[in-house]
């Protein structure tokens, strides 16, 4: 399993997807990450199906659509019609996550599920052999520009063991928060194949080649042993 760039836009100049979007693809961003927030679920208030669907007729890779909203069950068929090649939900809102992911899945889109930081793995077991891809959050959502939590790391291990454990050894974990080029060989190593990055490439004034960076950090740590602290 190879390591991908999930861009997220969050951080962009939204008078300037567009651009954004290219100037990562440029870079080498295998996926375009939208972080969807309802001000409820989370504090802050972002895109939804329409925006979405805009950045669909300008990328070239697919999007990975982040629900960080209080009731996904309705909006999941708006985002699979707007684009989203992968949906996220996360276990804290969802009494019936089972049918939540096979709902997604039957619309052809790959199922995630998302972890906050206080959320025990155990959350997940009944449904880890069903999932495409587990997303750990290594910030509480909301904002971009967090620190990475340190306790992330141990995290994404055990969630790479339950997987594994599961007989689902194919499905990738997605890692989301504070990830920049120190902290991305840390968590490559602790077994996360999704990296995503809102600030670490658009508050650089460069986002084209920070993106092409941070990839050949994520990349060369895949070879590498585990990095110092
Ligand atoms: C936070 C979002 C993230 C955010 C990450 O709630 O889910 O996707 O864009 O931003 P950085 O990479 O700046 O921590
Ligand atoms: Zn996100």
């Amino acid at each position: 399993m190879t390591v991908q760039i999930a861009a997220s836009v969050l951080s962009a100049d939204f008078a300037a997807l567009g651009a954004a979007v290219a100037a990562v693809e440029r870079g080498g961003a295998d996926l375009i990450h939208v972080d969807v927030m309802d001000g409820h679920f989370v504090p802050n208030l972002t895109m939804g199906p329409a925006v979405t669907r805009a950045l669909k007729r300008v990328a070239r890779v697919p999007l990975d659509v982040h629900l960080m909203i209080t009731d996904p069950d309705r909006y999941i068929d708006a985002f699979a019609e707007a684009g989203a090649a992968m949906i996220s939900v996360h276990v804290e809102v969802l009494p019936h996550l089972h049918r939540t992911v096979h709902a997604i899945k039957a619309l052809g889109v790959k199922a995630g599920v998302v972890l906050n930081p206080a959320t025990p793995v155990v959350a997940i077991e009944q449904i880890a052999a069903d999932v495409d891809f587990v997303l750990v959050m290594s910030v509480n959502p909301g904002f971009g520009g967090q620190t990475f939590i340190a306790r992330s790391e141990s995290k994404l291990k055990e969630v790479r063991a339950l997987l594994d454990r599961a007989g689902n050894a194919a499905a990738p974990i997605e890692v989301d928060g504070g990830i920049d080029h120190r902290t991305a060989p840390r968590v490559v190593a602790a077994g996360a194949r999704i990296l995503v990055a809102g600030s670490a490439i658009f508050s650089s004034s460069d986002p084209e080649q920070a993106a092409r960076e941070l990839k050949a950090a994520a990349v060369g740590a895949l070879a590498a042993p585990a990095p110092a602290r």
